[in-house]
């Protein structure tokens, strides 16, 4: 039995990794809590995967959630889905790591862990929850898989950064000159299923990134290209990311900084080998484009 951890947010990764387990005729549980989106609760049911009610910031929760299962798949984390007291310190840092120590004290199997590229190394409390959380799994007696993709198509080309293709208007943080290897989440959630019980994925770290690396400035160009409009352009420039970063009230606001600080020096990752080991096709921004743009004009 597997559980995903994060299986309800809007961005879907986790819920994605449930819906290919489902395909493939895999049983899965998810960990929802009671705030959960009730529509994206429900296709979960629709699709046979069983509910556990819990809170990454409730340790008793995790041990029941744990309970049978054999590899827990932890998606989960409060930086676009968050409730009033979920902080980066008690979701990402404190609420990963009990689910790590939950899972090992349940004699859990198995661990496949989402943290994010190497290169996003800056001194944030966010890259340093998700290192810390690695760490801890290392050190665990879990088998684990590490999963460090780059920047997501869903999230950093898409309105939640300020990428909001509808209306043809993209905010770049830096310059825009500097690529990047961004991957779709849908075949990061292809990755992970992929990875399980692989033998190549036993006590792993893969870093993830889509088929080419194009700077933001390339991206805008492909969009406009398939949806035939021209960009306005809203640029932030790595000053005001760092002054940002420097004085920001609380510690998601100096997350955010640093991670678009990470995304203005680029993030180029080759997937050669990686593919070898674990071949699958991966999406294109173009391809990309020309689903979200697709989809835009029914809205
Ligand atoms: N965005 C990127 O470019 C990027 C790049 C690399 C890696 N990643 C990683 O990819 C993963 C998946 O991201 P995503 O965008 O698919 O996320 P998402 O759609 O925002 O979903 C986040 C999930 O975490 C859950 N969650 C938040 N706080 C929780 C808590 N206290 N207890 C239990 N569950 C909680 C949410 O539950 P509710 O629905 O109840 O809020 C939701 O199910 C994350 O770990 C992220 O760091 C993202």
């Amino acid at each position: 039995m597997y559980i995903v951890v994060g299986a309800t947010g809007p961005v879907g990764l986790g819920g994605e990794i449930c819906r290919q387990l489902r395909a493939a005729g895999q049983p899965v549980r998810a960990l929802a809590r009671s705030t959960a989106n009730a529509d994206r609760v429900a296709d979960l049911t629709r699709i046979g995967v069983e509910l556990v009610h819990g809170d990454l910031k409730i340790p008793r929760s995790l041990d029941e959630a744990c309970r049978g299962i054999d590899t827990v798949i932890s998606t989960a984390s409060m930086m676009v889905s968050r409730q009033d007291a979920d902080t980066v310190e008690t979701v990402d840092a404190t609420g990963q790591t009990d689910l790590v120590d939950a899972a090992d004290t349940a004699g859990v199997r198995s661990f496949v862990y989402l943290s994010f590229s190497q290169h996003i190394d800056r001194d944030f409390p966010f890259r340093n929850a998700k290192r810390a959380v690695e760490q801890r799994l290392k050190r665990s007696r879990l088998a684990y898989t590490i999963l460090r993709p780059t920047f997501l198509m869903e999230v950093w080309l898409s309105p939640i950064a300020g990428f909001d293709f509808a209306h043809a208007h993209a905010r770049i943080y830096g310059h825009g000159r500097n690529p990047i290897s961004w991957i779709s989440m849908y075949d990061v959630a292809r990755f992970a299923v992929l990875s399980l019980g692989a033998p190549v994925a036993r006590n792993a770290a893969f870093e993830l990134g889509g088929p080419e690396a194009l700077s933001p400035l390339d991206v805008v160009r492909i969009f406009e290209e398939v949806g035939g409009r021209r960009f306005q352009l809203e640029f932030v420039s790595e000053e005001v990311l760092t002054e940002q970063q420097e004085n920001a009230p609380d510690s998601l606001q100096r997350s955010l900084a640093g991670l678009s600080r990470c995304y203005a020096a680029g993030d180029v990752i080759d997937m050669t080998a990686t593919l070898r080991s674990v071949p699958m096709a991966l999406t294109s921004v173009r391809d990309y484009a020309r689903r979200v743009l697709e989809g835009s004009k029914t809205v």
